[in-house]
């Protein structure tokens, strides 16, 4: 690092904690010279400063990851086990200062962002063990040819993370994709970039060789864009908003690269009369209340069969109008998007839907100083609201009454999204029928637990490829056949 690059990164004079991107192993200031402050959502002050990258960083970022590449590539996979192994270590001996990072720019509760850091951790070491099973087949074309399949890195990936879950998602590209042998250029969100940044100075300092992990930070147009244009990137994952992944899909249409887009939902929690109405309730408010319900996969529209609507969304909202601000849940993490559910509010008044609970930011005390809304259900909602449509990413629930199965399965298949549900029953073989007739890549019946071992993405516009899972770093693989003529028998 030149004394320039180290005077241009660190503290700012107000004493704001200052990060450039981290490429090559080691922190590098922006090209432009320019940071951008990152704010916290309990009370909008600026929590650290954040190189404001573009296509000179990438450029850097690139050749530090294609140097890296080959080396990376042929290592084996029990040595790229015992790294990734050796990372899941350093984040858990490092938890505090990477929860503290995130709680910074998304004002997460404590519980929550500690349970995200300890399943990045687990991230890597799952990866470490789902490496030692990679394989390929051999194919038995006669005894005169010996041919064989290898699932070979694509080089260098791109992944684009979003805001909502900034380390944890970032971590569920990162750890499958390096398992595969590829080295990677992570781009945070321009909202979210400390704890990702943090971690990969840990990994660095775990034994990842230089230039195998390189974050650039940045916004979406001048470094996600450049990202995706680079030619050293061969493999891009994006995780975000659909109007984002088709200007990303668009690009990897001209480059001919393969795409990994996982673009969130309207997901589905169907109830049926026969469910423990309790368990449901329970479910359908930590839906609203867990992350605010900024999770892409969160069940927000209740299906609820009619007999027992009013039973249900009784419980949620006694649960949810008791739950205070800061404590029992946290803020809307960007500005743009407090706006945005704000709107959906306003929406929701305008076409006639009723807020059991809810339905407002808060107007007074400290919960004001931050981009707080209180959990909302809402009644009296129709298919063809905005409320019903469109993916809110808060904590708002809107419940839909149905008469009998295909009703129900009907109306939760009744979104452009698919990327998850959840179905309440008291007959099993019931919410399995339902489970195998709704549209959405991860269907839980009463209950059932989704972890980094369970395949997860989208059907319909939720987006395409696979993360999660054993099967997830084949993704990051392609497939390359050898056959030797072992000439006349
Ligand atoms: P976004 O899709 O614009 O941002 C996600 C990531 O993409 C960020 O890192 C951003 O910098 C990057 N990006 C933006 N424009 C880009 C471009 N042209 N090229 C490359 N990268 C680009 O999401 P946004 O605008 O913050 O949120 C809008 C909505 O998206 C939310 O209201 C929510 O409905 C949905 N969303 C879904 C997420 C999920 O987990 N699937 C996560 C975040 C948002
Ligand atoms: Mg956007």
């Amino acid at each position: 690092m030149t004394s320039e690059t180290l005077d241009a990164v660190g503290a700012t004079s107000s004493g704001t904690e200052r990060f450039g991107h981290w490429i090559g192993g080691r922190e590098v200031a922006p090209a432009g010279g320019v940071y951008r402050p990152t704010t916290s959502p309990v009370d909008r002050s600026v929590s650290f400063e954040i190189a404001d990258g573009d296509g000179r960083d990438v450029d850097a970022a690139a050749a530090a990851a294609s140097a890296a590449r080959h080396a990376w590539a042929v290592t084996s996979t029990a040595e790229r086990s015992e790294l990734l192994h050796a990372v899941g270590t350093a984040v858990r001996e490092n938890l505090d200062e990477l929860v503290e990072a995130e709680i910074a720019e998304t004002g997460k509760l404590i519980a929550h962002a500690r349970a995200e850091m300890l399943s990045c951790a687990d991230y890597f070491e799952y990866y470490a063990a789902v490496v030692r099973t990679l394989h390929g087949q051999t194919i038995d074309q006669g005894p005169g040819q010996h041919t064989y399949t290898r699932h070979e890195p694509f080089g260098v990936v791109g992944i684009i993370a979003p805001w909502n879950g900034p380390l944890n998602q970032a971590s569920r590209g990162i750890a499958p994709a390096l398992a595969a042998g590829n080295t990677v250029i992570l781009k945070p969100s321009e909202f979210t970039s400390a704890a990702t940044l943090r971690f990969a100075r840990l990994a660095s300092a775990a034994g990842l060789p230089h230039g195998v992990l390189n974050v650039v930070t940045g916004t979406g147009p001048a470094a996600g864009a450049a990202l995706v244009r680079h030619d050293a990137v061969r493999k891009v994952t994006f995780t975000g908003s659909v109007p984002t992944g088709q200007v990303i899909a668009g690009i990897a249409a001209e480059r001919i690269i393969p795409l990994t887009l996982e673009l969130g939902g309207k997901s589905p929690l169907v109830v049926f009369a026969d469910a423990d109405l309790d368990r449901a309730a329970r479910a359908a408010a930590a839906t609203a209340l867990m992350n605010s319900g900024q999770v892409c996969s969160a069940t927000t529209r209740l299906i609820v069969e009619r007999s027992a609507q009013d039973a249900l969304l009784g419980r949620v909202s006694a649960i949810l109008e008791r739950k205070q601000p800061g404590v029992d849940f946290g803020p809307i993490i960007t500005e743009p998007q407090f706006d945005k559910v704000l709107g959906f509010f306003e929406s929701a008044a305008e076409a006639g839907a009723t807020a059991l609970t809810g339905g407002t930011c808060y107007h007074q005390g400290p919960a004001a100083q931050g981009r707080y809304v209180a959990p909302t259900v809402y009644k009296d909602v129709t298919p063809a609201m905005r409320i019903a449509r469109e993916e809110i990413f808060g904590p708002v629930l809107v419940s839909l009454p149905f008469d009998d199965f295909d009703e129900a399965i009907t109306l939760a298949n009744d979104t452009e999204y698919g990327l998850a549900a959840a179905v309440w029953t008291g007959d099993a073989s019931r919410g399995l029928r339902a489970a195998h007739l709704i549209e959405a890549g991860q269907v839980s019946v009463n209950g059932g637990v989704m972890t980094q071992e369970t395949p997860f993405g989208g059907y319909k516009r939720s987006g395409y490829g696979r993360e999660k899972g054993a099967a997830a770093i084949y993704e990051y693989t392609q497939v390359k056949t050898v056959s030797l003529d072992l000439g006349p028998f």
